[in-house]
């Protein structure tokens, strides 16, 4: 039909730097090659019809009368992003947009970021705009925070607009300027699902920001120049521990050495030494487990088990936890034997059935041409 354009926004694997992002710390995503489409086809008036693939559902509003609240629905995701945009200043044309999504679902891959990042990408063209890709990232955590409810950080969309084929990004989630760094052609990233998502995953997200916050309180008291656990060494965090409770002392352990080791990690990267970068991403899995406490049963067993199989450097939960994925990386020669292993002691333990995802690194969000 004229005029139809066909959007597409990846999902994204992280490969150390969890929850760090919200505060202004360091991460190391990389986009991954399963993406959500959108295509667009103009309208004469002011509505969008949105058709999921997925869900074999439509919804339809009117931009002059959106709802303004979330509907706890897939819709909120395309809704929130149109309001957005709209309260940025950038009058929206009708439209219809028919999605497909090929992310797993709620498995901590971004699903949510990418159904955004492709819908502002399709709005915005079908209406004559155009906004930078690290902006573009900036509106879609936006609408995900006021009009969603989920207090995410920015390296979920960031990951998905600005993600680059066969690299990974270290962001710096204060200034919002990244490193591309290269991932060798011997390794892979296997990500394992465990097929479980615990229900309290975003009460829970937002209760570990508020934790961070009352961290930052604390020393903030003493140096008004603390804005974000970014600011804080481990060295004054110990001076402080008998200050704080148990609680927010490992929170803020967590957060503080994890930044470090995405600094190590990309070090190591960077000299191709994988044995040093795989050690970082066990460290962060246990910081995670214990110190952070939004790892599960079935992520530390899938972790045990990756950790078990010849050709793996390391592996660790991925995303913000409690269920999803892990991410390992594994030598290429090894990786039909990770699968098997894995596979089969999962299924013996939890009686699921794990998917398991060979992925590449791939580009952000683009149109399809
Ligand atoms: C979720 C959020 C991200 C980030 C991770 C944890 O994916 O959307 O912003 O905080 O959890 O690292």
């Amino acid at each position: 039909m004229a005029g139809t354009r066909v959007f597409r926004a990846p999902g994204r694997v992280n490969l150390i730097g969890e929850h760090t992002d919200y505060n202004e710390g360091f991460v190391m995503p990389a986009a991954i090659n399963f993406a959500t489409t959108v295509t667009v086809t103009p309208r004469a008036d002011r509505r969008l019809s949105v058709f999921s693939e997925n869900c074999g559902d439509a919804i339809e509003f009117d931009l002059d009368d959106p709802e303004p609240r979330s509907a706890s629905h897939w819709s909120d995701y395309v809704r929130g992003v149109a309001v957005v945009l709209e309260q940025s200043g950038r009058r929206l044309n009708g439209a219809n947009l028919r999605i497909r999504g090929e992310v797993p679902i709620g498995s901590g891959l971004s699903s949510s970021a990418a159904l955004e990042v492709a819908s502002a990408h399709a709005l915005l063209a079908n209406s004559g705009h155009s906004v930078p890709p690290v902006a573009l990232a900036k509106l879609c955590q936006r609408a995900e925070n006021e009009f969603v409810g989920m207090r995410c950080g920015i390296m979920d969309q960031l990951i998905s607009s600005c993600g680059q084929a066969d690299r990974a990004l270290m962001l710096d989630c204060r200034s919002l300027e990244y490193t591309v760094l290269p991932l060798p052609a011997e390794v892979r990233l296997v990500i394992c699902n465990t097929m479980v998502k615990h229900e309290l995953a975003n009460t829970e997200y937002n209760a570990r920001r508020a934790e961070c916050e009352a961290g930052v309180h604390h020393f903030a008291q003493s140096r008004p120049n603390v804005r974000a656990l970014r600011d804080v060494t481990l060295a004054e965090l110990e001076r402080s521990r008998t200050d704080l409770s148990e609680v927010i002392y490992r929170r803020c352990r967590h957060v503080i050495s994890e930044n470090a080791r995405v600094l190590e990690a990309a070090a190591a990267l960077e000299a191709s030494d994988l044995e040093a970068f795989g050690q970082l991403m066990n460290k962060s899995h246990h910081s995670l487990r214990d110190d952070y406490e939004v790892s599960c049963k079935e992520l530390d067993l899938m972790v045990e088990l990756a950790g078990q199989v010849e050709g793996v450097y390391g592996a660790r939960m991925t995303g913000g936890g409690f269920g999803g994925c892990t991410i390992s990386l594994v030598k290429a020669e090894n990786v039909e034997g990770f699968k098997r292993r894995v596979a089969s002691g999962y299924e013996q333990v939890t009686g699921l059935a794990p998917e398991i995802y060979v992925c590449t690194a791939a580009q952000g969000a683009a149109e399809v041409i």
